[in-house]
């Protein structure tokens, strides 16, 4: 079964996320004092997502990914993810981790059925790390990228968001590392998602910054097939390189005409898409898979032909885009 929206595009991919609480604050992601936290209560039960699970999956959806705020901070999720690796028709699991968690669980992830981890890491350099993260230590998140390698959680990418005047100077430092090691580093552009106000226009830059970087480092990029299927990012090769080198220009380049994704946030609403304040809770027909499917379609049916993100944070007057927090809607 396939699912599509009113534009065609098909839907097979469904992002979850399972808490919105995170052991570190980066500063893109949460302001000074962190977000507001749903209560346990709020949050969707395992048994409760693998319902949604289930239902989608016998609509089409195949590719699931764990999100959050941090997945690794929720109680057992080791066993959600043997629950959903389970349901007949997923072919392909996966997680976005900011990795600090990762060396106390990736054998076990694997174990469970997890194909494969996404880590945040937007910095090599230890001081700077704890800056952006408010309070992280660069080498926890390296550790868990050695335990997803050792583990086979591959392949094994990482998300860098590119900030002006933050990281911009470590684009060649990303490249040496994507040649030394089977890391797969994609560049995100920089994007306003939430309420807080974090200087973003200042720290926005195109990932253009990014190719001519390469090219000025003797390391151009070469376009390559993506590894691990399908997504927004552009994938290149670099000289001698073990990984690859991708790029997601949700801003300078939107690929919403490529959107294959459903999201499902923690309190247990459906998004179509991550911009927009369309959602829509589950909880009400959570008991009838056959309404829990009309549900699905309804959500997909309404899914908004693009995002309205702009590079000078002014975004859509007409119709205003979320004030979630990254953390609380998944990345
Ligand atoms: N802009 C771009 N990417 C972001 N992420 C979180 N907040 C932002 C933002 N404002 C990314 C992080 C993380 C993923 C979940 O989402 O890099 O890896
Ligand atoms: Fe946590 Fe990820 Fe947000 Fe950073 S971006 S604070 S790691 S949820």
């Amino acid at each position: 079964m396939t699912l599509k929206d009113k534009q065609g595009r098909k839907h097979d991919y469904l992002r979850i996320s399972v808490t919105d609480r995170c052991n570190l604050r980066c500063v893109y992601c949460m302001g000074d004092d962190g977000i507001e936290q749903t209560s346990h209560e709020a949050i969707l039960s395992y048994e409760d997502i693998l319902k949604v699970v289930t239902a989608g999956a016998e609509l089409g959806i195949s590719k699931i990914r764990i999100t959050g705020g941090e997945p690794l901070v929720r109680k057992d999720l080791v066993q959600l993810i043997e629950m959903i690796a389970a349901v007949p028709g997923v072919t392909d699991l996966a997680m976005t981790t900011n990795g600090t968690l990762l060396s106390r669980y990736a054998e076990a992830l694997k174990r469970a059925g997890l194909n494969r981890v996404n880590i945040s890491l937007d910095t090599l350099q230890a001081d700077k790390y704890q800056i952006i993260t408010r309070c992280g230590k660069l080498e926890d998140a390296m550790k868990g990228i050695e335990y997803a390698l050792q583990y086979g959680l591959e392949p094994v990418k990482l998300n860098t968001v590119l900030m002006k005047g933050i990281n911009d100077d470590e684009v060649v430092d990303f490249l040496q590392l994507a040649r030394e090691k089977p890391l797969h580093i994609r560049f995100i552009e920089y994007m306003q998602i939430g309420d807080h106000d974090r200087g973003y226009s200042s720290h926005y830059l195109p990932l253009s910054f990014v190719e001519k970087a390469a090219e000025k480092a003797g390391l151009p990029l070469t376009p390559v097939p993506l590894p691990g299927g399908a997504g927004p990012a552009e994938s290149y090769s670099i000289p001698g390189g073990k990984g690859t080198i991708g790029l997601i220009h949700p801003i300078s380049k939107h690929f919403c005409d490529s959107c294959n994704r459903l999201r499902l946030t923690a309190e247990g609403s459906l998004k179509a898409c991550l911009y927009w304040q369309d959602e829509k809770p589950v909880h009400t027909v959570l008991h009838d898979k056959a309404a829990l499917q009309d549900l699905i379609k309804e959500v997909l049916g309404g899914k908004p032909v693009e995002h309205q993100m702009a590079a000078d944070g002014n975004c859509s007057t007409i119709n205003p885009g979320t004030m979630r927090s990254m953390s609380k809607t998944g990345g």
